[in-house]
């Protein structure tokens, strides 16, 4: 495998770009093939049997794009898929949730962490086990948003209904005197100071992206993978639907151009 080969990130939808633009920053020599699974969102109400589905076929494809290494940029794709996919491919491949981990971890100082996510990475209990194998000390206590998705892809980041529902779902959190609170589905960071205001400036937001993006970087070096010449960047952006929407949303996120946006027939992977 080539070190100039692209880096494939993918999500339900546009919450991967969070963690697409990190990448972007802290690796500018690499390109990224991104995927967002526009027609298929939310994945956070749906079972595990039919998210490892998606997440194979996700996989697939970017595979026949060539890529060296894949990230899952989902917390509910890396809860429920990424133990299983690892042991199907040949390729490296991390999800989010380990690296989100790690920083709560070295963030809290009362060791009492909050988890915001999908009904599935709550669910799941994947942060409690991540975090309990760092320190078991730590107790953390999770709760699940499921009309935060619906309302981002809508792109109502700045809208009162966004702000009343992040106010009701992380409430019951502040009663239990958290210090830490991880955005554990990718597409919180785009609403993070909504958040912010609304569970008080005292409480450390976690964005796992940045920690991600980290791990790509050391996973590419052990690897021998990491791309240091790529003068002229040409990232690629594939969704199963709605790609005009996704690639208005794409470039108000994105520091970089948006030359294209394709979309893909995923069910045939
Ligand atoms: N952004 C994804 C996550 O991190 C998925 C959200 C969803 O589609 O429900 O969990």
């Amino acid at each position: 495998m080539s070190s100039k080969a692209p880096i494939g990130v993918f999500d339900s939808g546009v919450g991967g770009l969070t963690v697409a633009k990190e990448i972007i920053k802290q690796i500018p020599n690499e390109d990224i093939i991104y995927f967002g699974d526009t027609a298929r969102v939310p994945y956070g109400n749906k079972s595990k049997d039919t998210i490892i589905n998606y997440t194979r076929q996700i996989v697939r494809f970017l595979m026949s794009k060539d890529v060296k290494a894949i990230v899952i940029a989902c917390n509910t794709a890396s809860a429920f898929a990424l133990d299983i996919i690892k042991n199907e491919i040949d390729i490296p491949i991390i999800g989010v949730v380990n690296p989100g981990a790690k920083v709560a971890v070295s963030t809290t100082r009362n060791g009492n962490v909050g988890i915001i996510g999908t009904q599935g990475t709550i669910d799941s209990n994947v942060y409690s086990k991540y975090i309990g194998k760092l320190d078991a000390k730590i107790k953390v206590y999770g709760r699940a948003c499921p009309l935060l998705v619906p309302l981002i892809e809508e792109n109502l980041l700045d809208d009162p209904v966004t702000k009343e529902m992040a106010r009701r779902y992380t409430e019951e959190l502040l009663v239990y005197n958290i210090d830490t609170l991880v955005l554990g589905c990718t597409h919180y960071p785009l609403i993070k100071d909504t958040i912010s205001q609304v569970v008080g400036g005292e409480v450390s937001l976690i964005n796992p992206a940045y920690e991600t993006a980290k791990t790509i970087i050391e996973v590419l070096k052990e690897n021998d993978l990491l791309n240091e010449f790529n003068k002229y960047n040409n990232h690629k952006f594939y969704v199963s639907d709605g790609s005009e929407k996704f690639k208005t949303f794409a470039k108000s996120i994105l520091s970089c151009e948006v030359f294209e946006t394709k979309t893909v027939d995923i069910e045939k992977y």
